[in-house]
């Protein structure tokens, strides 16, 4: 018989897309090309299909986990989406701890893939404190942490999917790689496999700005700062406003036909401005998933 793919296989191999707008409007520098890696196109429709899939395999593998076990996981939302998914194709049981400020669309994701969620107070601290409560909540014994904040295995992912996706991709051209973030999984990952193909190539990380509230990333207080995360692996941060964000998230939609969420619009933001400052480049921003995932917000009106 044919071996049919199963819908965890189709995760990765995800489309790099050249804008073709935006970067005369914002007048990039010469020979300047940018590109748009499509990751709202993984199945539970973002980048975090791959370290979800990487997170739980891994532990399998290990035997750590087996089928029927209780998983348990603080999560801003994508993550959440993607272990969901995950657990349901594995037979796990999915425990997802989140704010309850975040958007309906996630938390109605989440439980339509069969999640038990815990909402938050989120002036009780937000994701610090559902970071909290879940390890908490594993030192009863009600089931595992994968902590995707301190776990190798969410880089592990990009070093073997996003990484050689985009060196492969750009047949190795690749001279800057832009990703927003959140647990610093995607940058630490396809930093650490860009920069051993060629040491030269740059890495960028987009942060919220001072006062700016972009789903999915977080500029960390210190003692929360990800345990996967070392700062000497990235080359230029840039801190990205609220409007500059959703203001981007629109023009992506409007002018490239790329309907993107928030974070996404934030590291094109980011790599645009790399590419005003330089010519001859070939700029990689991450699209970590897409823009109906935000339609409540009101962001897209
Ligand atoms: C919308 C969104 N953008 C960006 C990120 C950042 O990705 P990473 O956690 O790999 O840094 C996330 C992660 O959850 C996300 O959900």
């Amino acid at each position: 018989m044919k071996n049919y793919p199963t819908i965890e296989d189709t995760i990765g191999m995800t489309p790099l897309v050249r804008l073709q707008r935006l970067p005369e409007q914002y007048q990039v520098g010469r020979g300047n090309v940018i590109l748009a890696k499509l990751e709202g196109n993984n199945p539970a429709g973002s980048v975090k299909d791959r370290a979800a899939s990487s997170m739980i395999r891994m532990a399998e593998a290990r035997g750590l986990i087996k089928p029927g076990d209780t998983l348990i996981e603080a999560t801003s939302g994508n993550t959440g989406i993607a272990l969901a998914m995950i657990a349901a194709v594995r037979g796990y049981k999915m425990i997802l701890i989140m704010p309850d400020n975040l958007s309906v669309e996630r938390r109605a994701s989440m439980t339509a893939y069969g999640a038990q969620l815990i909402l938050t107070p989120a002036d009780a601290g937000g994701m610090e404190y559902a970071r909290d409560l879940a390890l908490s909540m594993q030192a009863e014994g009600k089931g595992l942490v994968l902590d995707q904040f301190a776990n190798e295995d969410n880089p592990l992912a990009h070093i073997q999917g996003t990484g050689p996706e985009l060196w492969e991709q750009t047949e190795g051209q690749i001279t800057h790689f832009v990703s927003a973030m959140g647990t610093t999984g995607t940058i630490m990952g396809v930093g650490n496999y860009l920069r051993a193909k060629n040491p030269d190539i740059q890495i960028i990380g987009a942060q919220p700005a001072e006062g700016a509230q972009i789903p999915g990333i977080r500029k960390w207080p210190e003692e929360y700062l990800p345990k996967i995360y070392d700062p000497s692996k990235v080359d230029a941060l840039e801190a990205i406003t609220q409007d500059e964000a959703e203001n981007m998230a629109r023009e992506l939609a409007a002018k490239e036909g790329i309907f993107a969420g928030i974070s996404s619009a934030g590291a094109l933001v980011a790599a645009l401005r790399v590419a005003q400052r330089v010519e001859n480049a070939t700029i990689a921003f991450i699209v970590c998933d897409r823009g109906d995932r935000y339609l409540s917000t009101g962001v897209f009106n």
